[in-house]
């Protein structure tokens, strides 16, 4: 079964009005653990996308502008009512595909997905456009079950995965498959308990690697002293050119 917009939205309409009863439990402390951790400061922007009901709302701090983005109405009309309960926040729901944002480059200074990521139909494009509209220097993290590492744990997960998808999410992802997959770097994967099922993925945009080249040369020298100063640098990173001592 694919997981297209439509059969995902379909799914989650279904569950919109008992959603906070059924996954509150699992989800909720989860979510809270992760925007705790991120440290957010009033005034700064946060890019929510798979908000569904609004859970988070409850534990951002007062003044931080929250952009909630989901495909599915009926989730969002939920949201809708928490968002009263925190006039405090500038919250703005959108309904919009997380794999395809309508914002520009470098937007928000946080850019978060909770339970999401094994819910859109692709995972790679999620995380191009989660480091697309991020700043720079920004925050990315993700809170998701992933595919176990273990193989008889993997082997169930795999198992069972055709029929997870058609209950709303996937899997067979795993945390290695993001890296391998997408330009990002992970700082940190850890969980709220020691035996947990679920995951907190901290990253950033994988730097370009630094060539091995000595720094390069002022155009201004004469081929003697562009000898020279290569003399220099190399000797200068502990290297020597051809007839050095
Ligand atoms: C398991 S729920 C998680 C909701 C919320 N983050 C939470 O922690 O309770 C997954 C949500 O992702 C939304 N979703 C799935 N595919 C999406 C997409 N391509 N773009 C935006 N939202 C999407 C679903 O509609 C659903 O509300």
């Amino acid at each position: 079964m694919r997981m297209t917009i439509q059969a995902v939205d379909r799914i989650y309409s279904s569950y919109s009005h008992v959603y906070d009863w059924g996954f509150g439990f699992f989800f909720r402390p989860r979510v809270k653990e992760l925007i705790r951790r991120l440290d957010i400061k009033p005034g700064e922007r946060v890019l929510e996308l798979g908000f569904g009901t609004g859970c988070s709302l409850a534990y951002y701090p007062p003044g931080v502008s929250v952009y909630g983005v989901d495909i599915c109405r009926a989730m969002l009309a939920e949201a809708e009512i928490k968002r009263a309960q925190r006039p405090d926040l500038d919250v703005h729901l959108l309904e919009m595909d997380a794999t395809r944002l309508a914002f520009e480059d470098g937007m928000f200074d946080y850019v978060i997905g909770a339970f999401m990521c094994t819910v859109v139909e692709d995972p790679y494009r999620l995380i191009a456009e989660m480091l697309r509209t991020c700043k720079p220097n920004g925050k990315l993290a993700l809170v998701n079950h992933f595919m176990s590492e273990r193989r008889p744990i993997a082997w169930i997960e795999r198992l069972i995965n055709p029929l997870t998808k058609r209950v709303g999410w996937r899997t067979d992802l795993r945390v290695r498959d993001l890296v391998e997959n997408t330009p990002i770097r992970v700082l940190e994967t850890s969980s709220l308990f020691k035996i947990d099922m679920f995951t907190f993925v901290f990253f950033d945009r994988k730097q370009p690697r630094a060539t091995s080249f000595p720094p390069a040369l002022p155009c201004h020298m004469d081929h003697m002293d562009v000898g020279r100063a290569a003399d220099a640098a190399l000797a200068g990173r502990g290297l020597a050119t051809a007839g050095q001592g």
